[in-house]
């Protein structure tokens, strides 16, 4: 599997993420797993971790390329006492402690693209999904879903992907261990979940702003059945992304792809 399960636990124990600890060789997906453990009342900081995914997936029903033996998928349980629409706040949070993270490792090239892609040189090397269960108005749980790219060589994504996914090995040039990454994700995850619910959102936003390129520039926004052109203004407080578009008028918009057409 490349990481001994043992030392994990045993690194993780009492910590607020990862103190339960479920992994597997191979698995359909991280995230249907956690959400399944979330409706048995798993509690919070509960993770599964697995070294490849037969059913990985994406946002906007796509896949998720997780072949074995090289980068990390895994799925969180949070339980933030957050009403429904506050919810997509967690996945922006998830998407800062991922770059904060890589910055440790590649200062200066980390970025976010709307809502929480993990850039690194501009190429994808990390993708969050993240799938909530409500009670009533409330977030009973949010599965926490992150895919890494660490080892995985270039040639080995599918063509389709080739040209926008990257890998963390293969912007720095060297091989990383996985467990010692595994650790520091859920540490730097549990210190902004920890900022969200103390503080709220704002310190969040903060740094998503500042990490995030596409903003003051013009964008154009696909989601599944139209296309949006429009001047990227910020995120508002349920982390939708605030255009301003070419006609002049102000919208907020809660999915889709975002991508930068116009510089300045
Ligand atoms: C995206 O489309 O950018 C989101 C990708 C999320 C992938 C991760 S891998 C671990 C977890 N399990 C899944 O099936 N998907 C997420």
């Amino acid at each position: 599997m490349g990481w001994s399960e043992d030392l994990l636990k045993e690194k993780l124990a009492g910590k607020l993420i990862g103190h339960h600890l479920y992994c597997f060789g191979e698995i359909g997906s991280t995230n249907d797993e956690a959400y399944r453990l979330g409706l048995d009342g798993a509690p919070e900081g509960t993770a599964v971790l697995a070294d490849s995914q037969s059913k990985g997936k994406g946002r906007m029903q796509r896949v998720w390329h997780s072949p074995a033996g090289a980068n990390i998928y895994t799925s969180i349980i949070l339980r933030p006492p957050l009403k429904t629409e506050a919810a997509p706040q967690i996945s922006l949070m998830a998407g800062v402690a991922v770059a904060e993270l890589l910055e440790q490792y590649s200062p200066g090239k980390v970025a976010l693209k709307w809502p929480n892609d993990v850039l690194l040189n501009e190429k994808k090397v990390c993708g969050i999904l993240a799938q909530m269960k409500t009670r009533g108005e409330e977030v009973d749980f949010v599965v926490v879903g992150i895919g890494l790219n660490v080892n995985i060589h270039r040639h080995e994504f599918p063509a389709e992907i080739n040209n926008f996914a990257t890998s963390l090995s293969a912007e720095t040039g060297r091989k990383m261990a996985r467990e010692e990454l595994i650790i520091s994700l859920y540490e730097n995850l549990a210190k902004w979940y920890t900022k969200l619910i103390n503080y709220g959102f704002e310190p969040i936003k903060a740094k998503w702003l500042s990490l995030a390129p596409m903003i003051g520039q013009t964008i154009e926004l696909v989601n599944f059945k139209e296309t949006v052109t429009g001047k990227a203004l910020g995120i508002d407080e349920t982390g939708a992304l605030m255009l301003l578009t070419a006609k002049g008028g102000m919208i907020s918009v809660s999915a889709g792809d975002a991508t930068i057409v116009k510089k300045g």
